[in-house]
């Protein structure tokens, strides 16, 4: 487990800009795993700034995000097919055909099973992004989800629909109550991992992500088991590191 802490949340974006940039450059066929939510917003701007200054080539990139809510059509602005299609894929020269997010409408336990089973035919994974959740989640996968778990279907803790509100009028009750979210094994399938995180709302996750025995009380203690993970980091989410 490689920890980096930066000094700032451009410093973080800028080191994920580059892993995933190496990625794109090093294969012929990339297969990035993507996430939404704040913190990767900032390495969005930087790959679409790279696309626009050095004009790095999408074209052959593969994309599988990690979760979506279910219940929300792709035009739904808090859909997370949008937020992807508004912060990244409609500024760069990827095939929108080759980038997959589980559809948020329809028999959910079919279309977890056919994700999953597009992932494989099309994987591995050569990065996943992960951002982490205040209750240690990563993608949906809340805590008590097991270490064993494909692409499923899960209830939102109120934790996470609590966090999540203020992209819903700050509304808890307009969070979905269910996503579909890769499992964590699809997600340890996956060949490298870097997971950002930022903020004294983190630090707690951070903290047991990196200390505690692995547990499913803390899904993010799944990741200690992984060859290649990265974990970047602010000084605030860090916080807790230093002082133990
Ligand atoms: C998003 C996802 C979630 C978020 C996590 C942190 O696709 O899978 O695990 O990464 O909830 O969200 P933010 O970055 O908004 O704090």
């Amino acid at each position: 487990m490689k920890i980096i802490i930066c000094n700032s949340t451009l410093e973080m974006a800028e080191k994920v800009q580059s892993l995933i940039l190496n990625i794109i450059k090093d294969n012929k066929q990339p297969v990035l795993g993507l996430a939404t939510g704040s913190t990767p917003l900032l390495t969005y701007e930087l790959l679409v700034k790279d696309y626009e200054d050095n004009k790095t080539s999408w074209k052959n990139v593969i994309t599988f995000n990690l979760d979506e809510y279910y219940g929300l059509e792709k035009n739904h602005e808090q859909s997370y097919r949008y937020y992807m299609n508004k912060n990244l894929f409609k500024h760069i020269n990827i095939k929108l055909e080759n980038t997959n997010i589980p559809y948020g409408v329809g028999d959910s336990d079919l279309i977890a099973k056919r994700y999953e089973d597009l992932i494989v035919a099309l994987g591995p994974i050569d990065l996943q992004l992960l951002g982490l959740g205040t209750n240690g989640h990563i993608g949906f996968n809340e805590p008590g989800t097991n270490f064993d778990s494909l692409t499923h279907v899960v209830q939102l803790k109120n934790q996470t629909r609590n966090d999540n509100a203020r992209f819903f009028n700050n509304d808890p009750d307009k969070v979905p109550t269910e996503a579909i979210t890769m499992g964590i094994k699809t997600i340890l399938n996956c060949k490298k991992i870097v997971l950002l995180a930022s903020g004294n709302a983190k630090a707690e996750a951070v903290y047991n992500l990196i200390n505690s025995k692995p547990s499913t009380d803390w899904p993010c203690t799944a990741l200690q088991k992984h060859k290649d993970i990265t974990i970047i980091l602010d000084q605030e989410a860090a916080s807790l590191l230093k002082s133990n």
